[in-house]
């Protein structure tokens, strides 16, 4: 007897950054954030629940994966298991569309389109909410993969009320994500350390305090479609999680020289009339965001920069969902 489904996700990147927890395990948020979802980077995943099967096993395109990986997985397995009565073991696969070591995070569509494989192969039907509230269990950010276009994560404060919705669909605003390489080194730490070191930082309290504020004004900026106050808010918001990312203990310095080149060109391709502004995740590659028509202007000029090797380009995704296999 075997039991399986395929999801799909699209990763997403933050305008207003969630970083930090108040309970580490289940992954609820200090504070509240806000997305957009790439429709062009996206991760299928395959579950297959086998009561023949002895173990969890776990392929990343194609290739066994790393003890670490596999066990989060298997972890949040257990969540799906626990809740649909079922013992079984599964065997999982997953396959990005984007290269790996991109710096992309690949956590947000990894664990939103598991959560649907995972709960649909163990034959439960759970609303929006709910699977929002799970995918977060594996990866915070992936809360913001499952509900379609622009989302907000509000950060609840309960495993139940800690979930994230759409607060404006696809075709609301042509907006795009260019990401410029600069490095496709693996991290040295990852979001779920950098998440635990956040309260070490004496400017965490302040950036959580003020994060509100900012959240009401780019999402005010957001539904008017309004790039020019919505910029100078993503990288203000993009440079004070970093700037606790910096000032954690241990610190975090996901920045490079080309990181900071990016910052300072981006300022200048404005003064020219070009339109964008950047923000950056946990590492040292940049997102310049700007409107669909000006994507390849700001490509060129990515590409033309000595210090990045690729740029990768994606519009605003819909909803994670369930495939044919
Ligand atoms: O979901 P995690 O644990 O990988 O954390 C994501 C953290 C950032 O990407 C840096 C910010 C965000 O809100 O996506």
């Amino acid at each position: 007897m075997n039991l399986s489904a395929t999801a799909i996700s699209c990763s997403n990147i933050a305008f207003i950054k969630y970083w930090g927890n108040t309970d580490q395990h289940l992954r609820l948020a200090a504070n509240s954030s806000l997305s957009m979802n790439l429709a062009d980077l996206t991760i299928k995943a395959r579950v297959h629940f086998d009561s023949d099967l002895e173990t969890d096993t776990l392929l990343i395109n194609g290739n066994p994966a790393a003890d670490s990986a596999a066990q989060r997985v298997f972890t949040h397995l257990d969540w799906v298991r626990r809740r649909a009565g079922l013992a079984w073991r599964a065997r999982v696969s997953t396959e990005s569309n984007f290269p790996a070591g991109a710096g992309i995070a690949s956590s947000a569509a990894a664990f939103a389109a598991l959560a649907l494989a995972g709960t649909s192969a163990a034959g439960l039907s759970l609303s929006e909410a709910e699977l929002s509230a799970l995918a977060r269990r594996g990866s915070g950010s992936a809360s913001r993969s499952v509900p379609e276009g622009f989302c907000q994560w509000l950060a609840g404060g309960t495993d139940e009320t800690s979930y994230a919705t759409s607060i404006a669909p696809v075709n609301h605003w042509d907006l795009c994500d260019l990401v410029a390489i600069v490095s496709r080194e693996h991290k040295q730490v990852g979001s779920t350390g950098g998440h635990a070191l956040a309260g070490s930082s004496v400017l965490q309290p302040a950036r959580v305090a003020s994060a509100p504020e900012r959240f009401e004004r780019c999402k005010a900026a957001l539904l008017a479609k309004d790039l020019e106050t919505m910029g100078p808010i993503i990288e203000e918001d993009a440079v004070m999680m970093h700037s606790v990312m910096m000032t954690s203990q241990p610190p975090l310095y996901y920045w490079t020289p080309a990181t900071l080149e990016l910052i300072h060109v981006t300022a200048t391709w404005r003064a020219d009339g070009l339109p964008v502004y950047f923000t950056i995740d946990a590492g040292p590659n940049v997102h310049l965001i700007c409107e669909a028509q000006h994507a390849d202007q700001v490509e060129s000029a990515a590409r033309a920069l000595p210090g990045v090797s690729d740029v990768l380009r994606s519009g605003v995704g819909g909803r994670t969902r369930l495939i044919a296999e």
